[in-house]
């Protein structure tokens, strides 16, 4: 379907938990943050039935996040499930990788198409300083074992202002070696993530040209997000950029978000939506679902306003005429 702006929404991200076994320092403080109740958090059912709704709507992508959603039991059914739903052409993740070393082959069973791995840092010691936890050795597996089932794999590596060199020309050189796209995210003022500016993705781009030559941008699909992706002169290697701050990408946005309590967010940098939970938990009726996501995806706001000095443009009203509050990135899923 279309948005009230034109836009083709085809595309929900799905965070299935927010529970998460590590303790990013632009994600969660280091003693967690309050957890969601286990009544609240939506069934599988009630997940599937929000996801078969969307594909009468024209969703066709769907994206499964966290926290880290490979915590939460029966992940994997669930992927094979949303796999099966008619219309639903591709079921990807999002992932920290931890659990990926002994899940990777039973999730490419289930039908999911490509994995992407958060990894911020390729220096073990700057890993457990980042993530709070020592499991670097972890991640490098999951990502052996990703590749070896057959998924497609990319790795996320969300900068921090002090990024160095020598830590995006490592990555440089992990890509053209294992042929993995890495791509750097701009650091986005949300939650945690307040805490930290924003390194403009152009001054990554001049330091890999310094090395590598010209970088050349490529149209060879890699995912329904919103990266640029870049290929090296050489041929090998591919990096892309997510340069959510500063190249906003908003006019081109084809998503919406599901909180894993079951509200249906309308974009990342707004309070927007509605909470589906209480009428799935009522008895709504099938029709009647559709045409309040409907009625929802059509407004859902028109950009972010992260570069805004004074931030949102004013809370939007919820269904029940209540505004959210900021929600953390692990509530969100990214
Ligand atoms: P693929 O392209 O299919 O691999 O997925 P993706 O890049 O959309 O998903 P992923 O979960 O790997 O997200 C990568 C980064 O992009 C995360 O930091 C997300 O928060 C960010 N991101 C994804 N979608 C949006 C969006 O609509 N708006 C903004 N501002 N950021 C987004
Ligand atoms: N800004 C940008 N990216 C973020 N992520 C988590 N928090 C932020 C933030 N504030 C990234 C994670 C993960 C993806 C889902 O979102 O590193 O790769
Ligand atoms: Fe879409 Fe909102 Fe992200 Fe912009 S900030 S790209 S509108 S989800």
């Amino acid at each position: 379907m279309r948005d009230g702006n034109g836009r083709k929404i085809d595309y929900i991200r799905i965070s299935v938990t927010d529970r998460c076994n590590l303790r990013c320092r632009y994600c969660m403080p280091e003693e967690g943050i309050d957890l969601m109740r286990h009544e609240d958090i939506l069934t599988y059912q009630e997940i599937l039935k929000i996801a078969e709704t969307g594909a009468r709507l024209g969703i066709r992508r769907v994206k499964v996040t966290g926290g880290e959603p490979l915590v939460r039991k029966g992940v994997s059914q669930l992927i094979r499930e949303l796999n099966a739903i008619e219309g639903m052409e591709d079921v990807t993740l999002t992932t920290n990788g931890l659990l990926l070393g002994d899940m990777a082959p039973e999730l490419a069973e289930a039908g999911l198409s490509s994995v992407n791995v958060s990894l911020d840092t390729l220096d073990p010691e700057r890993f457990s300083q980042i993530t709070r936890r020592d499991r670097f050795a972890d991640v490098m597996k999951g990502i052996e074992s990703a590749v070896r089932s057959g998924l497609k794999v990319k790795i996320n590596c969300a900068v921090m202002e002090h990024l160095s060199r020598e830590d995006v020309l490592a990555f440089a050189e992990y890509s053209v070696k294992s042929g993995i796209p890495v791509r750097f995210i701009e650091m986005m003022p949300i939650g945690q993530g307040r805490k930290y500016h924003a390194m403009d993705n152009e001054e990554l781009l001049k330091i890999l040209s310094e090395e590598y030559g010209d970088l050349r941008e490529s149209t060879e699909p890699r995912g329904n997000g919103p990266a640029v992706y870049y290929t090296y002169a050489s041929g090998a290697g591919c990096i892309g950029l997510i340069s959510a701050v500063h190249h906003k990408f908003c006019g081109s946005c084809n998503r919406v978000r599901l909180t894993s309590d079951g509200f249906l967010k309308l974009c990342l940098d707004s309070p927007a939506g509605v909470d589906l939970r209480t009428p799935l938990r009522s008895g709504v009726s099938d029709e009647e679902l559709r045409g309040l996501m409907e009625q929802w995806i059509r407004v859902k706001p028109e950009s972010h306003h992260f570069l805004s000095p004074e931030g949102r443009e004013g809370e939007l009203p919820l269904s029940d005429g209540t505004t959210e509050k900021c929600l953390n990135m692990n509530q969100i899923g990214g």
